[in-house]
């Protein structure tokens, strides 16, 4: 059995009196909750977790990093950066970026090597927009976002990586995936890290993200290839966030 793992992906949200509140919040209801959990918070408060949440089971983590080492590239934060502030995840692909920032499947590659470079795990999101769903490419679309990741990785850096489910038409909308069509994907995702790293993909989380809330978490997450979730909005509440990470 996979452990499971819940990562709050907050996006340009927050602030530090809601963020400190926040993080109390979840620290103190986690109890014995069996899932891993991470927040992954706006560059600017990584500091921040790392004094509230050290020594605490939440770990914590970025929601981009530059392919580049270090330079001339002003705006951007490299994997060490992250990593000097103990990250241990960083949110990679995340279809926010590949829409706003336009970035293309080979940077996502090469975003998840720099991050895997520096000790970092990337959460490598995938995930089709309706109109791809509708047109039946759902498969091929996230088909070849995985597999322009795995092209650049070694076998021993693929097996480092967590990949996240994440349907474009799904995020923030309210509406989504059925555990059947999440379950669908998962399972073409595993089937595909097997093809490049054997057994070991039994080892890895894919993570669902898209309108995960405290009522369809259990149900989603009660799928075999289903091993967590990349929580948006709801991440944003302790109460509804704790109810994930103790439904996985
Ligand atoms: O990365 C998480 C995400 O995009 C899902 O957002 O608000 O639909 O849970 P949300």
């Amino acid at each position: 059995m996979r452990p499971k793992l819940v990562v709050g992906n907050w996006k340009m949200n927050g602030s530090l009196a809601a963020n400190a509140d926040l993080l109390a919040g979840i620290v103190a209801g986690l109890g014995n909750a069996k899932a891993a959990c991470a927040v992954c918070a706006p560059a600017p408060y990584l500091f921040q977790c790392q004094q509230l949440l050290a020594g605490t089971p939440v770990a914590w983590g970025a929601q981009d990093v530059s392919e580049h080492a270090s330079g001339a590239y002003t705006g951007e934060a490299s994997a060490a950066m992250l990593a000097d502030f103990a990250c241990r995840y960083v949110i990679v692909g995340h279809s926010e970026r590949r829409a706003y920032h336009g970035e293309s499947n080979e940077l996502v590659a090469r975003k998840t090597v720099a991050a895997l470079k520096a000790g970092l795990t990337p959460i490598v999101c995938v995930g089709e927009t309706l109109g791809q769903r509708e047109a039946g490419q759902t498969a091929a679309v996230v088909g070849a976002q995985l597999a322009a990741v795995l092209e650049l990785l070694d076998a021993a850096q693929a097996k480092g990586i967590v990949v996240a489910y994440e349907p474009v038409w799904a995020i923030g909308t309210g509406k989504t995936a059925t555990p059947d069509m999440a379950q669908e994907v998962h399972a073409q995702l595993r089937a595909q890290l097997k093809e490049r790293i054997g057994g070991a993909a039994e080892e890895i989380n894919i993570l669902y993200g898209g309108s995960m809330k405290p009522d369809n978490a259990a149900d989603l997450m009660s799928r075999q290839d289903i091993d967590g979730g990349l929580i948006g909005g709801a991440s944003l509440k302790a109460a509804d966030f704790l109810a994930i990470i103790k439904a996985a």
